[in-house]
């Protein structure tokens, strides 16, 4: 790859920090690869094929001997064709974290994530699928990417401003118009809020069903210090301290409706973010799942239910659901969720030491791990305790990859494999693998 960097004198580069670099394929965390004397760069806030002065984040010295170093794009010196206006002004380099590529247009983003998707399949070594097909798909009527988020933490600062951290500071930064997220928070206008003391961060979540939700998290937090601003019109507000949550308005929950099921989760809770997230990961569980009618079925990391209630249906009152989630709250709130279908049981564990106990097989399993993924253990006791297939929805195509590769080498095949924008303007992927016995 050509770099610009030659014909900037080294000594004063390295002196300043200060780079021009020419930027080229993706890379892992939402960077782009560049080289300076050979040595690569992994360069956040640029785009793909352009020039720019870049901030080097290292220390040259002490880094001298590293393989590689990381740095911001300051100044777009010649533009990629991918390079747009930045849809969110206040995110970026000195900015707020979060929308690493706003500045890049959206059908460019998904052409980009398929590429750091494939190749990180390819180097885990996945063979049984066709690398080359697995294209990332934009969610259902979402032309712009902008208002998707249902889920956001704000960071506050100790004088009580409220915003959003930087890529690599503590910094708290204002949101501005906050662009990203879904229309009931940014109602809220918690950027031109000040926070009561003691508050250390804020959670916002606009529900499918029923009001807005804003919990203020503080481990001293005095509920009582808490005066409900008008903007935040008829929002359930908490507070949430180390010892407890205290409602104020509301019951400390919200509401998700999908289809005609509806799913309470805690304020804090873990759901889907993307708006249509929920509806369409749904879908795909139940295109791909094939739960047999009577049979078994393990909804692993199962949160509050939501594919849980998938498999019931499928395996019907003849059948069995076990969903099994390692916080408590969220486990009782799927118990609750669920509880007119006789067929599910809930299960409030660690989900390896759950499997590794089991005796006996299930035909199906859909499992939903947080970004570290299942890991190599727990895709072991997979490989032998599934009888039919396992759907595998993952947030995080690297550790995706991994467990891929491992069960692949238990007797196992990738049978299908898509992958979702459920995070547009950021560089984060959501996919669904299916996977069936090779032999079968
Ligand atoms: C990505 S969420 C998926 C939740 C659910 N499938 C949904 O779509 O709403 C991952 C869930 O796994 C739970 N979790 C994380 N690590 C766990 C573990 N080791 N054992 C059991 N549950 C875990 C989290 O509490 C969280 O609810």
């Amino acid at each position: 790859m050509s770099t610009d960097a030659e014909r900037v004198p080294s000594e004063t580069a390295l002196g300043d920090r200060l780079l021009t670099l020419t930027v080229g394929p993706p890379a892992a965390g939402g960077t782009f690869v560049a080289r300076h004397e050979g040595r690569v760069v992994f360069v956040r806030g640029a785009a793909p094929g352009e020039t720019v002065t870049a901030r080097l984040l290292e220390d040259p010295q002490e880094k001298a001997e590293a393989r590689f170093w990381r740095a911001e794009a300051l100044d777009v010196l010649e533009a990629g064709v991918d390079r747009v206006p930045s849809v969110w002004e206040q995110a970026g380099v000195d900015g707020v974290g979060g929308a690493e590529w706003a500045h890049i247009a959206l059908p460019a983003q998904r052409r980009i994530a398929s590429e750091v998707m494939q190749e990180l399949l390819r180097r885990a070594g996945v063979s049984s699928f066709p690398i080359e097909q697995v294209q990332v798909e934009p969610a259902p009527h979402d032309a712009e990417g902008l208002h998707w988020r249902t889920r956001v933490r704000y960071a506050v600062d100790a004088e009580g401003n409220v915003g959003m951290r930087g890529w690599r500071s503590h910094a708290v930064r204002p949101v501005g118009e906050d662009p990203l997220s879904a229309q009931s928070i940014r109602d809220l206008r918690l950027g031109e809020w000040t926070a009561p003391e003691g508050t250390e961060a804020i959670d916002a979540v606009a529900p499918s069903a029923g009001p807005a939700s804003v919990v203020l998290i503080g481990r001293d937090l005095d509920p009582d210090s808490v005066e409900i601003p008008e903007s935040w019109g008829d929002a359930d507000v908490a507070v949430r301290t180390a010892r407890e949550l205290v409602a104020l308005r509301g019951e400390g929950t919200v509401h998700e409706r999908v289809g005609e099921r509806m799913f309470v989760v805690g304020a804090t809770g873990f759901w889907q973010s993307h708006r249509r997230a929920a509806e369409l990961l749904t879908e795909v569980v139940e295109t791909t799942l094939r739960a047999p009618r009577g049979g078994s079925a393990w909804d692993l990391y199962g949160g509050v239910g939501l594919f849980s209630a998938v498999a019931a249906v499928q395996v019907g009152r003849d059948g069995s659901v076990v969903s099994v989630e390692g916080n408590r709250r969220a486990s009782h709130l799927a118990a609750e969720n669920l509880e007119d279908l006789g067929q599910v049981s809930t299960a409030t564990a660690d989900v390896t030491d759950w499997v590794r106990a089991r005796r006996g097989g299930v035909d199906v399993v859909v499992l939903d791990p947080p970004r570290s993924g299942a890991g190599a253990e727990l895709m072991g006791l997979l490989a032998k305790a599934v009888r039919q297939r396992i759907v595998y929805v993952s947030c995080e195509p690297s550790t995706l990859a991994r467990d891929l590769a491992v069960i692949e080498k238990k007797g196992w095949k990738v049978v299908d494999l898509r992958a979702f924008d459920l995070f547009p303007h950021t560089h984060h992927i959501e996919s669904v693998a299916v996977l069936e016995r090779a032999e079968g």
